[in-house]
């Protein structure tokens, strides 16, 4: 193996092979990738650009990074959260020659630094989870924008929020592709990813009956709905808190309760934030929760469980289990918080299943490569945040559904201009 070619600092290189598994199991699961990996590797379409990435470390990141590889691309890469990066797939990464930064546990500065390492590489294209590495390049290295990157593509709710705020205020300096916006990315990884993985995170971290519990989902965006629908699934009485009229009406249709936090926080056995919002949970609702209640994350940030002042109202802390830590509060309740209020389903699982991230990668893939062909042919986007072409979308489904075996009927031409005859009436 050449460990020279790429700089890198991962926890452990010996962990290399046990990576490299699951990095092919991954690619096994991955249909979508692997047919835009034979398209490409041989055009190299990416030959000569530079991508710096921050997104979790996770086997299916490796997949997508590899095939940027493949595609001619030099990638430089660091983690998106302190807690998500999984050490062996790091290492396998290092092990191929990947320039990576990247191991589980860092703190906030390492995190930092991480990212100041991918930009060494002076990228040409950006590629985000949660706007990190973007926030960076305009705060620390402006210059950047001018000079190498021709634009960049963010993968999460929480990051394109921001950045289309950014983008209103004239202060984004350069185009964004917003993946998480594609209907292949949102209304799958978003509903059927997190709903699986955070669940999955909750269940290896406390292994718990779900079954009975009453089950806390704050926010019915597209990854509260996911989390709220397989607990019921699973059997748990799930209670929504929103903000959001409509959001919450959807909830009641779809069978869950709704009410405030501050009545849910006194009857909740189990509690998951996905509201991308700070300070969802906050001392007035421990003061009021039943002894053993477990409070969780799964938004991309760890501000919406306000750890700052749980730890007021708490006389000791210890760890109960891997990412499992059981407050005793000064009354003598206990409350168990999982993953240090950071991404549950990353931190304490495996993040979402390589099937849906099998869409939201190949998204990823192709608005980079969207990017790199506007670029080529020397065609300049206003500095904005753009949803992705309607096209791929439709394409990138298509391909999954062929993938899996799924034929699907087509509109003749009389139907479609049926579809479009506003002459016709009943
Ligand atoms: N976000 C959620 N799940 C993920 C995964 N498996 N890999 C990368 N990013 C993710």
């Amino acid at each position: 193996m050449d460990y020279k070619k790429g700089k890198y600092k991962v926890a452990d290189l010996r962990l290399a092979p046990e990576g490299k598994r699951l990095i092919a199991w991954a690619e096994s699961r991955m249909p979508v990738l692997m047919t835009l990996r034979e398209k490409y590797r041989k055009t190299k379409p990416l030959k000569g650009y530079r991508i710096a990435g921050c997104l979790h470390v996770t086997k299916e990141t490796a997949v997508l990074v590899k095939i940027f590889v493949e595609a001619g691309a030099h990638v430089s890469w660091s983690g998106c959260n302190p807690l998500s990066t999984q050490d062996a797939v790091a290492a396998a990464l290092a092990a191929d020659g990947i320039s990576i930064f990247a191991w589980h546990g860092m703190s906030v500065k390492e995190f930092y630094w991480c990212i100041e390492e991918t930009l060494k590489i002076h990228p040409n294209l950006t590629l985000d989870d949660g706007a990190d590495l973007i926030f960076t390049i305009h705060n620390k290295h402006p210059e950047f924008a001018k000079k190498y990157v021709i634009g960049g593509t963010e993968e999460t709710t929480t990051g394109v929020k921001r950045l289309r705020a950014m983008a209103k205020d004239g202060a984004l300096k350069y185009p964004v592709i917003a993946v998480n916006d594609a209907e292949t990315k949102w209304d799958f990884d978003n509903v059927y990813g997190t709903g699986q993985s955070t669940i999955d995170g909750i269940l290896r971290s406390t292994s718990v009956l779900l079954a009975g519990k009453n089950f806390v989902v704050a926010g019915y965006g597209h990854c509260g709905k996911g989390v709220a629908i397989r607990a019921q699934g699973l059997g748990a009485n799930v209670i929504v808190t929103e903000v959001k009229p409509t959001a919450a009406l959807k909830a009641t249709l779809d069978g869950m309760r709704v009410m405030t936090m501050n009545e849910a926080a006194k009857i909740g056995d189990i509690f998951v934030t996905a509201t991308g919002i700070k300070d969802i949970i906050v001392d007035r609702h421990f003061k009021v929760m039943k002894d053993g209640a477990i409070v969780c994350n799964t938004g991309h940030y760890d501000c919406e469980i306000n750890l700052k002042h749980l730890k007021k109202l708490t006389k000791s802390v210890r760890e109960i289990r891997s990412d499992n830590e059981e407050y005793t509060l000064k009354d003598g309740r206990r409350i168990y918080v999982l993953a240090k209020g950071r991404l549950v389903n990353l931190a304490a699982a495996e993040g979402h299943p390589s099937e849906v991230m099998d869409m939201s990668f190949a998204n990823q893939f192709m608005s980079q490569l969207w990017l790199v062909n506007l670029h080529k042919k020397g065609k300049k986007l206003e500095n904005k945040v753009y949803d992705i072409p309607k096209e791929q979308d439709q394409e990138i489904a298509r391909l999954k559904l062929q993938t899996m075996g799924y034929k699907i009927d087509t509109l003749t031409p009389e139907q479609r201009k049926y579809a479009e005859d506003y002459s016709a009436g009943t």
